[in-house]
């Protein structure tokens, strides 16, 4: 006889929490997101943490270098999309990690024989108005000048025009050695009152630029995720086929944590897996691994040596498992499930492995239930997709600004090692999601905040301060169907939509 799940498989729309007390201490300001990312010892510090409980997916269209970055600035992690070659991982893994806050790698450099016309093109493009000119156009080549729309006027000059007409000279710049702190070139740009400071080396080889706007911004992230030489945290994606080859280019270029990303966990291959970590490299890589939707796919994943479990199958927005293998269950009640778990485990071994809820989060306040819920922190698809950081195309639909978004088990991500159970390794022969648009929502740092900004003030309401009181405290209500209807506007005629709050933006 089958096993048969007590009740039915809850998502998020179907919770609400009902607050508790809160004394003054409870406003947002005071509010810790701080959360666990690896297993520790009762009464031992976590290895890593992270400063917000975000990580982004291991998907082509999400975890690129310069979403990673901007989520590392907030205090979460990427984990870079583990469905391109070693080589290349390794390779954006590096970028991150070489990535120093303030000094931007120029991603607009002109050549002197370009004309005015081509650096309004390009300006359009990318967005930037400042632009260095080097001898070969490339952004490592001898600085011969700078371009920035205080060097032309638009509407008068001739497009044909050669930049080494109109651009500010080496000469005539202000120029910082390589090597040259944060904090010195922003005193050269206050002094020399400038925007921005190139910086070269000793053959006059542009290395980067310090932006005043960057600086000031970069004072303003007290969450950062840095390691102790100062670098951003990264993780990186890998699978149960190619980790000998695999695992030792990522470590090599510096991940701070690897998760096995597979659509279904609780395998033999997962466990291998993990074996061969623990014996090449015992506790010096960290590694997740996932997904399990209940309490015995938890504890296999624990035993193996898991450095977290990551919960949920089927639930993400651009996923088919459901319908093409009815596998899964509903988010909220595999998450519930498997944070029990989590506790049982912990009170028996003395060991905390924490759980990652994976997918299905739509509205800002899914995150709030999953965090209630007991999950340590989130992972998100389609959320990060939407923002200018993301790695895929702003295009325009129908009049409105989207950026692409396809699962990893669409036919165009062909990323056959997620679901892979040892079988033919020529392709897909079906498909487990889909490609699709969402709609673009502009910067990372803007979004997350807002977001978090509702976190912290519906934890407030609960009377937490931080994620374990939180879940100590939290109160959750099954809702009915008509109760959902209750929670929105309702009975109302709307004067503007952008008022619906229960849009899926
Ligand atoms: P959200 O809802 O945040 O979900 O967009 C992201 C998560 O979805 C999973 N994922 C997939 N699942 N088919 C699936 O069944 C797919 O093609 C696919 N691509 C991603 C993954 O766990 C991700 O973190």
């Amino acid at each position: 006889m089958a096993t048969f799940f007590e009740g039915e498989s809850h998502t998020f729309s179907e919770y609400l929490l009902v607050p508790g007390y809160s004394s003054a201490e409870n406003i947002p300001a005071n509010v810790s997101l701080r959360t666990p990312l690896v297993r520790f010892k009762r009464g031992e510090e976590p290895a890593l943490s992270l400063n917000i409980p975000m990580v982004s997916a291991i998907m082509q269209a999400v975890s690129g270098p310069k979403l990673a970055v901007a989520l590392a600035q907030e205090g979460g992690l990427s984990f870079i999309y583990g469905s391109q070659s070693a080589d290349d991982e390794a390779a954006m893994v590096r970028e991150v990690k070489s990535y120093k806050a303030g000094f931007v790698v120029s991603d607009s450099t002109l050549t002197p024989d370009m004309t005015l016309g081509q650096v309004m093109e390009m300006k359009e493009r990318t967005g930037h108005s400042t632009m260095p000119v080097t001898d070969d156009g490339t952004s490592h080549g001898h600085l011969v000048g700078i371009v920035t729309s205080r060097d032309y006027r638009p509407s008068r000059d001739d497009r044909a025009k050669l930049v080494s007409e109109f651009m500010t000279p080496r000469e005539k710049m202000i120029v910082a050695e390589d090597g040259t702190s944060l904090k010195t070139a922003n005193d050269i740009i206050w002094d020399n009152k400038l925007n921005q400071l190139p910086i070269v080396d000793a053959d006059n080889r542009l290395v980067a630029l310090v932006f005043r706007k960057d600086y000031d911004s970069h004072k303003s992230r007290p969450d950062e995720l840095l390691d102790q030489h100062k670098r951003y945290l990264v993780g990186a994606g890998i699978n149960t086929r190619d980790y000998a080859e695999r695992v030792p280019k990522l470590v090599d270029a510096g991940a701070d944590v690897l998760c096995i990303d597979s659509s279904e966990g609780f395998s033999e291959w997962q466990k291998r897996t993990l074996a061969w970590i623990r014996e090449n490299y015992g506790d010096s890589v960290r590694v997740g691994a996932g997904n399990v939707v209940d309490a015995e796919g938890f504890r296999f994943l624990a035993d193996c040596g898991a450095d977290f479990v990551k919960v949920g199958i089927g639930g993400g927005s651009i996923c088919i498992t459901r319908e093409q293998k009815g596998i899964g269950r509903g988010q909220a009640s595999a998450l519930i499930d498997v944070c029990r778990a989590r506790d049982e485990y912990y009170e028996e071994t003395g060991v905390y492995v924490p759980v990652c809820s994976d997918g299905g989060i739509v509205y800002d306040y899914h995150m709030t239930l999953a965090l209630a819920m007991g999950a340590d922190f989130l992972m998100l698809g389609r959320y990060f997709a939407r923002f200018d950081e993301s790695p895929t195309r702003r295009v325009n639909v129908n009049g409105s600004y989207m950026k692409e978004y396809w699962g990893e088990g669409s036919a165009r991500a062909r990323n056959w090692q997620r679901y892979d159970l040892g079988g033919n390794k020529k392709g897909l022969s079906f498909v487990e999601g889909v490609d699709s648009y969402v709609p673009y929502a502009g910067p990372l740092k803007e979004n997350v905040d807002n977001s978090l900004l509702k976190v912290r003030s519906t934890m407030c309401n609960c009377g937490a301060l931080d994620l374990a009181e939180f879940r100590e405290k939290a109160k959750l209500t099954l809702v009915s169907a008509t109760s959902l209807v209750e929670g929105g506007a309702h009975d109302v005629l709307l004067k503007d939509s952008s008022q619906q709050v229960n849009f899926r933006s």
